[in-house]
């Protein structure tokens, strides 16, 4: 039977800290279902449509990785697609207790369900989406924290000549 792996999040957008736990979670299973969130309450940047592209412009870079879309709960979803194991990035001592504390919830959602938490490779404990996002607002150069696509993505979206502003 094939392993396969959920992997969620908003992915607002999608960077390359989630890359790597991609990389790194599709040599371990079969296939890995990157799981994009509505997650209109986080006020997303990007649109639910733009954020399910980019994962599938990611997606494209592998052959045992696809993309799904989700409103509501996870655990529902992962029902009807019949997948009983979830796939998360650790970065800090700070995600544990979060991360923790969704496994277990979701767990008693859907008893069948095992979280894997992978520890993010060091070279990207530090970065986050909203922290690309920031930088990309305030004009910084954002290329060595998201792919190509993304980085194009966020150009588009956030106008700025990249000189700060000294008041
Ligand atoms: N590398 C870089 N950044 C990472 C990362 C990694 N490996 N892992 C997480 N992050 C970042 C994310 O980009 C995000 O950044 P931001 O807060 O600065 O924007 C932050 O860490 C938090 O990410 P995460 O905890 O994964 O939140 P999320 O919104 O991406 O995912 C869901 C959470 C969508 C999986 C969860 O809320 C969910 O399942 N929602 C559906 C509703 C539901 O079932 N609720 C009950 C859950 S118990």
């Amino acid at each position: 039977m094939k392993k396969i792996v959920a992997y969620p999040g908003t992915f607002d957008p999608i960077t390359n800290g989630h890359l790597d736990i991609i990389k790194r979670g599709a040599n371990l299973f079969d296939e890995l279902v990157i799981f994009v969130a509505e997650s209109n309450e986080k006020n997303p940047l990007f649109t639910f449509k733009e954020r399910i592209e980019m994962a599938q412009c990611l997606a494209k870079e592998f052959n045992n990785v696809s993309v799904v879309s989700f409103k509501g709960l996870l655990t529902t979803c992962l029902k009807e697609s019949n997948i009983k194991v979830v796939l998360r990035g650790l970065r800090t001592m700070s995600d544990f207790e979060y991360e923790f504390q969704m496994a277990l919830i979701n767990k008693k959602l859907y008893p069948d369900l095992e979280t894997v938490l992978l520890m993010s490779s060091s070279e990207f404990v530090f970065l986050s989406s909203s922290l690309v996002r920031e930088i990309a607002l305030l004009g910084g150069d954002i290329s060595k924290f998201v792919p190509p696509y993304v980085e194009k993505m966020l150009k588009r979206r956030t106008v700025n000549d990249g000189r700060g502003l000294c008041i």
